[in-house]
């Protein structure tokens, strides 16, 4: 499997919430972190305790997110609360996976993660943003 390459933060990204495009930035920080400690060949013990950083601060964003959601009443709040969902298990998965004696190959995890967070900023968020301000104006994030 080839390395996955860190992900460069571009306004591509953002989805022109401040607040939300702040999250972001931190989660893909974490994820740069998980590139190097591959490239840098780190043992898999410091990979996990990376890799739960990373979760703790997605479950904060996600709980975050769907409030948001739902304060503007955003008609695919429990679709996307259900990717939100699907994550933390799969993730979850990972990290028990990362103590047992037959652990994942690390790139097979931040291939899985790249993929996620593409999808979840470029698709899933960006849908919301657009409903909320073609809908209303929520002040706060
Ligand atoms: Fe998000």
């Amino acid at each position: 499997m080839d390395n996955v390459k860190k992900i460069v933060w571009t306004n591509k990204l953002s989805i022109g919430n401040p607040v939300v495009d702040y999250d972001h930035n931190k989660l893909l920080d974490i994820f740069n972190n998980l590139v190097e400690l591959i490239e840098n060949k780190k043992n898999d013990q410091e990979f996990a305790k990376i890799l739960s950083k990373m979760t703790d601060y997605s479950l904060n964003h996600f709980k975050k997110e769907e409030e948001y959601m739902r304060k503007m009443s955003y008609p695919l709040l429990d679709e996307h609360k259900s990717y939100h969902r699907d994550y933390i298990y799969k993730v979850a998965m990972f990290n028990v996976d990362l103590s047992n004696n037959n652990p994942p190959d690390p790139k097979e995890i931040t291939a899985f993660l790249e993929e996620w967070w593409t999808n979840h900023i470029l698709i899933h968020d960006n849908k919301y943003e657009k409903y909320k301000n073609k809908t209303q104006s929520v002040s706060t994030y």
